[in-house]
């Protein structure tokens, strides 16, 4: 498959671009980077592509992992093309995801804010458990990473806020609890606590505890490196193949939904 990488020398650009040149199934046809790039033209390794700040008509799938201004443009030109796109940029706008929903009506779209198929298939799970277990069980989300990251809780934690939430049948933002400091009384029940640990240079671990009266039940997911969401990112560009439009998440590639 011919992948363009757009964000191509950011973090999660230059981790993609690594896994697909050491993959036979992927051949990177463009380095797509922001205009004002300073590298512009030059090759990311000597005798690849060259950065550009247009991608050419040359890929089957695009890969976003840029800003979220940079998006609406970029699969725009997606779906002109009729490529297929992997969305793993996070924090667009309600204008920026009507932009994606546009194009999804042209071109099968991949789009999820952690592309780890460990993290979605523990979001499957937890959302399961929740139903299962209901209230009777207080549940509790706690996530750590390093000590640079600059929001809290994670987007992640986020995700398992609203997948107990949803398996539950309630709210996540008046069950939700962040923290807890003082006198702050018995623990209500249908409570979901969040909680934000930070330091050193965890790349990002993430638990939720189901804890009942007789029984204790934890998930937890551990990223050892952005190959994570890199390499999930990679299987959904495969699995668009062949797909119809439509926008699709992380669950739809593992076979969850
Ligand atoms: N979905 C996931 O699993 C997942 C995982 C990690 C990061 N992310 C998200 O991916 C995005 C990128 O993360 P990062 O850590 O790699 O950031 P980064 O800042 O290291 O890289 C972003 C790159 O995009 C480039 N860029 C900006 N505008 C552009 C444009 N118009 N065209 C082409 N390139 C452009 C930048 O120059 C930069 O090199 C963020 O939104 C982040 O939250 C998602």
């Amino acid at each position: 498959m011919k992948i363009a990488v757009l964000g191509a020398a950011g973090r999660m650009g230059r981790t993609i671009a690594a896994l697909a040149a050491a993959d036979p199934e992927f051949e990177i046809c463009a380095l797509c980077e922001r205009p004002d790039f300073p590298d512009m033209g030059r090759e990311a390794v000597p005798g690849g592509p060259v950065y550009t700040a247009d991608w050419p008509d040359c890929a089957d799938c695009a890969i976003d992992f840029t800003f979220h201004a940079a998006v609406p443009a970029q699969i725009a030109r997606a779906a002109e093309r009729g490529t297929s796109y992997v969305l793993g940029t996070t924090g667009l706008s309600p204008e920026e995801r009507a932009a994606v929903e546009e194009a999804a009506r042209r071109i099968p779209v991949v789009a999820s804010a952690n592309m780890s198929p460990g993290v979605n298939l523990m979001l499957a799970m937890v959302e399961k458990a929740a139903a299962a277990l209901g209230d009777a069980y207080d549940a509790e989300i706690a996530e750590m990473h390093h000590r640079m990251k600059k929001d809290a809780p994670s987007g992640t934690a986020a995700m398992l806020l609203e997948a107990v939430a949803r398996g539950r049948g309630v709210d996540p933002r008046a069950a939700a609890v962040y923290g807890r400091q003082g006198i702050v009384g018995e623990r209500p029940r249908g409570e979901i606590g969040v909680h934000a640990l930070r330091g050193g240079s965890v790349v990002g671990d993430h638990s939720v505890i189901f804890a009942g009266d007789v029984e204790r039940i934890e998930f937890v997911h551990r990223a050892q490196s952005r190959d994570a969401f890199a390499a999930g990112a990679l299987r959904a560009a495969l699995w668009t193949r062949r797909r119809e439009p439509g926008l699709y998440s992380m669950r739809d590639v593992l076979g969850l939904a």
